[in-house]
């Protein structure tokens, strides 16, 4: 197909014919397959290139179809023997651009294996993108690749990207340069096979061909729903090709693929429950770069934290843009599960319809606590406006949900939140914390808040301040707004307050977190909590770090202590243990403690003698 780049994106079915493309009198056999039956599934599309200027007419056929062409009465054909024709490379000049959402095994490429080739990630921006890592790893491992935890030992370099502000993308652009320097000195080896890179997720699907545009340091550019095609996307690349997939889905969720732990040592983990964002916050590029919302099966999460339970993983998070939103409609059986209607908590609107039906959050979580009562179960992201009663209730009773939520609030000014279009107001989302204390007394909460949006005003901004000191966040990730081309604030509105601005209440905003977090910290001296283990201290070898169930980090010292409240017996502290922690003192950022004696989740609950004797494990 020289000069041109064709696609066909197909929905399903698997057939094995090949697909040609007439060209105005002429036909040419194209990448892809047909199935004859489904025609209508196929979208072919036709991409003219910067050299070709003549009218095309694309039509797909099949061979079948080929054959019976004719022209001036004889029979058209183009190969006399199809299986004699040329093959997909006849057809694709060295240097141009393959791309397809093809992701079957396809027969006339080199190899989609690995070959034992090294591929090292590096990951940027939030956990969701650690989950994805652990899906294209385990992706790429079945394949044949191997992984290296050293950059200079890759054949294969995979950046997993964020697009969610300029800052982020521009640390991958530095990368990028990096890398540029990198590949070159590594090509002048020749004991080693070419370096490829790969860019992946958020900036990928953001910014799609310009990627290979750049210097010509980028081989392979894939978004986050076309991970599966990446073995066939990397062995394109072995021709000197750059290949791309950045078709979004409806319905992947990767759901049978089993991901790989990156860091299997750690005793937390992360698993991803959903993808894409409805939302349509209009400050944000994640649904343009996610997609639309989905729910991954219930059955495959649960099996998923049963395996990792399996493992000795000591706690998961489940990942989602918007956990509240999940449902799960994927069994006819769940259906009918729950037909009401979610109302919203006055106050809270949504930009779209609410889904019906199917297993809900709250279902999720009565399911995925009960896998292992000595797992933590943690979850991010809610979104204000929708926040069930069903899952406070459950955090409220069960012991191993941990006692902290993450509720972004993004402004504490109604007329700023309607302009990010959130749904909620200040007076709604301060009456949602209420009844949130109210049922979970000991909650920690944390939050995101954006400074700087269009239009916003000083006084606007005091009510954000307002809102910090009002409800005493535990943890709090504070921005600086970044326009973001094709979302509707880039449409609507105007990035007007001055970078300088910005940053100054971006200070300020930190100043008044750190005073607030430094007093919630301190109230905690002389108190003891359950702690779970998680590794060595960064800062040093004697001591260790692990966290409360409110997601608060604690340091004290390694060593051995009694191995439960009522023995002499005594044993060391490893990573995975629950100990409990005598608070002696704390910062803005962590506290410090003495551990008193080895305990569980269960043992913990009962000894504290709250409400946990009412929980569902009838101990
Ligand atoms: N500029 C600054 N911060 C943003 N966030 C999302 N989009 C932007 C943007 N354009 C923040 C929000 C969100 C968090 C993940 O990132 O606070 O909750
Ligand atoms: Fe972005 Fe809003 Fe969706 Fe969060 S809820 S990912 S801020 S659009």
């Amino acid at each position: 197909m020289s000069g041109l780049k064709c696609a066909i994106y197909r929905y399903g079915l698997t057939i094995n014919r090949h697909a040609y493309c007439q060209l105005g009198t002429d036909y040419r056999r194209v990448f892809g397959c047909v199935n004859n039956h489904n025609l209508s599934k196929y979208n072919l599309q036709i991409y003219r290139t910067k050299h070709e200027n003549a009218s095309i007419t694309p039509k797909l056929i099949d061979d079948r179809e080929i054959n019976s062409i004719t022209q001036n009465g004889k029979p058209f054909r183009t190969f006399p023997n199809l299986s004699e024709g040329p093959d997909l490379k006849d057809f694709i000049k060295s240097d141009v651009t393959v791309d397809s959402t093809e992701t079957e095994p396809v027969p006339y490429l080199k190899a989609t294996c690995g070959n034992d080739r090294k591929v090292y990630f590096s990951v940027y921006g939030c956990q969701m993108n650690v989950s994805d890592t652990e899906i294209i790893w385990s992706i790429l491992k079945k394949t044949g690749y191997q992984k290296t935890d050293t950059m200079t030992e890759a054949d294969v370099i995979l950046l997993v990207t964020c697009a969610i502000r300029d800052a982020a993308e521009q640390k991958i652009w530095h990368k990028l340069v990096h890398l540029k320097h990198y590949k070159k000195w590594r090509s002048l080896r020749s004991d080693k096979p070419p370096l490829k890179v790969g860019l992946l997720g958020c900036m990928a699907e953001r910014l799609k061909h310009k990627l290979l545009e750049t210097d010509k340091i980028v081989d392979v550019v894939a978004g986050p729903d076309s991970y599966k095609d990446l073995p066939r996307l990397l062995s394109l690349t072995e021709d000197n090709q750059t290949a791309i997939n950045v078709i979004l889905s409806y319905d992947e969720t990767y759901a049978d693929v089993t991901p790989v732990r990156i860091n299997q040592d750690s005793v937390t983990a992360f698993v991803s429950i959903m993808r894409g964002c409805d939302n349509m916050c209009t400050y944000c590029i994640v649904p343009f770069t996610r997609g639309r919302e989905r729910s991954r099966p219930i059955a495959s999460i649960l099996d998923e934290v049963s395996h990792l339970s399996d493992q000795g993983v000591k706690e998961v998070t489940l990942l989602g843009q918007n956990v509240n939103s999940y449902r799960d409609l994927s069994e006819s059986k769940f259906a009918t599960a729950d037909k009401s209607d979610p109302k919203l908590a006055a106050g809270f609107k949504t930009v779209y319809k609410p889904k019906i039906g199917g297993l809900r959050f709250s279902d999720l979580l009565d399911k995925v606590s009960q896998i292992n009562p000595e797992m933590r179960i943690r979850f991010t992201s809610p979104h204000p406006k929708d926040f069930p009663d069903e899952v406070l209730q459950l955090i409220a009773e069960r012991p191993n949900i941990c006692r902290n939520i993450h509720l972004p609030a993004q402004s504490g000014n109604s007329t700023v939140l309607e302009r990010m279009r959130r749904g909620y107001t200040r007076e709604a989302y301060i009456s949602l914390v209420e009844h949130i204390r109210e049922i979970i007394p000991d909650i920690s909460l944390s939050s995101d808040f954006i400074c700087g949006f269009c239009g916003e005003t000083e006084e606007e901004f005091a009510d954000t301040i307002s809102l910090m000191q009002m409800v005493k966040y535990n943890m709090a990730y504070l921005f600086a707004y970044s326009m973001r081309e094709k979302t509707t604030a880039h449409r609507r509105h105007e990035d007007n307050v001055d970078p300088k601005v910005k940053q100054d209440r971006l200070r300020r905003m930190i100043t008044i977190y750190r005073t607030e977090v430094q007093k919630l910290n301190e109230a905690m001296i002389g108190r003891q909590y359950l702690v779970l283990v998680e590794k060595k201290s960064r800062k040093s070898e004697f001591n260790m770090q692990g966290r409360t169930s409110g997601n608060i980090k604690v340091i004290f010292p390694r060593g051995s202590i009694q191995d439960n409240r009522c023995t002499t017996k005594s044993r060391n502290i490893e990573a995975g243990d629950y100990v409990v922690v005598q608070i002696i003192n704390a910062n803005s950022q962590v506290l410090k403690g003495i551990p008193l004696y080895h305990s569980s989740i269960t043992q913990y609950a009962l000894s504290t003698g709250n409400h946990y004797e009412r929980m569902a494990y009838n101990l």
